[in-house]
């Protein structure tokens, strides 16, 4: 089976596992585990922010920067297609009592503009406007990603009417690749990011939640309430650690095989159209008449697996056990 479902379906290498085997080991919740100090301290070095918490998912990172930055009744800027919406079960609402104000349009990208037209004004009748967050890449948008320029923008705007600005850096590797930027770039933009190792990067679990200090002493209170406090987790941060050295470069690959699928995909027949791809995600719109479960169907009787993604909507994603015959196979796959 070719497994395009995700790029969280990776299993680590033997290279991968010996790392997590001879990790050295301490009680993280007393923050005496080396290799998650390591692991922490290596991201917010490279973001040039303070510190780091390692956590064991990407919705408790999000969900725990949320918690923070917003009380009960606050209102955060997002875009309608953000992760953080749409698939954290609810999170804000639930875990912080929040609202949302959500920003139109099918990329998931939102403007310097459209934050500041959405901020709320002073007046007891509406939530206070509280933090605005940003996904990049865009998971619903097929990867797409900001410019620098543009979240410079928006940092400007929030900086004016003093929010915060949050980043859901779930694949943020997988755009640092695309546009060759300075991750260092990105502490000078935002205040808090969430970053994946087990998506494009190739780890079994893992995020690390980075910002300021203060910040960072907040979050490992609040991800002990959420239950998130682990012991010798440095058995899994080593495979964070293992990633980092290894699997950023190797993403470029990842995004030149979702080109060439995107390519075919593009040309078959149930197809009317897709959004572009800039990374390592395929979305596909269907015809009017074709049904997306339909397509998925006929695909895993072809081997190849991948989800549908809404209504009329499917997705594939490239990642680390996709390589360039694997892709080519895609390809043949879908002439029809
Ligand atoms: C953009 C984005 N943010 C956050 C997450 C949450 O990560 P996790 O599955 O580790 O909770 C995902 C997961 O797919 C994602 O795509």
């Amino acid at each position: 089976m070719i497994d395009l479902r995700s790029d969280t379906v990776t299993k680590p290498n033997e290279e991968m596992k010996q790392a997590m085997f001879s990790a050295e080991l301490g009680d993280d919740v007393f923050e005496e585990d080396p290799t998650v100090v390591e692991l922490e301290n290596r991201l917010a070095n490279m973001f040039g922010m303070d510190a780091g918490l390692f956590c064991p998912s990407g919705t408790m990172t999000n969900q725990i920067a949320l918690n923070i930055h917003l009380d009960p009744g606050d209102e955060v800027i997002c875009s309608r297609e953000s992760h953080i919406y749409n698939y954290e079960g609810g999170g804000i609402a639930k875990n912080s009592g929040a609202s949302v104000r959500l920003i139109e349009g099918e990329t998931g990208l939102i403007t310097s503009q459209d934050v500041a037209n959405n901020i709320n004004p002073d007046d007891v009748h509406y939530p206070i406007s509280k933090l605005v967050a940003l996904e990049n890449t865009c998971n619903r948008g097929g990867g797409i990603c900001y410019s620098m320029g543009e979240m410079k923008s928006i940092a400007e705007v929030c900086m004016k009417n003093n929010l915060p600005l949050h980043l859901d850096g779930a694949r943020i590797f997988n755009a640092i690749v695309k546009n060759n930027e300075n991750p260092l770039e990105y502490g000078e933009v935002f205040n808090s990011i969430s970053i994946c190792l087990s998506k494009g990067l190739g780890a079994p679990l893992g995020s690390v939640l980075i910002g300021d200090q203060q910040f960072i002493k907040k979050s490992r209170r609040v991800r002990k309430v959420f239950g998130g406090g682990m012991r010798q987790v440095g058995v899994v941060a080593a495979a964070g650690n293992y990633a980092l050295e290894n699997n950023i470069e190797r993403l470029k690959n990842d995004h030149l095989h979702a080109k060439m699928i995107a390519q075919a995909l593009r040309k078959c027949s149930w197809i009317n159209s897709i959004l572009p791809v800039e990374t390592n995600i395929v979305v596909g719109y269907l015809n009017e008449d074709r049904d997306n479960n339909e397509f998925v169907e006929l695909l895993a009787k072809k081997n190849i697996k991948i989800i549908p993604f809404g209504k009329g909507r499917i997705r594939m994603v490239t990642h680390l056990e996709i390589n360039k015959q694997t892709a080519e196979k895609v390809v043949e796959e879908l002439n029809f």
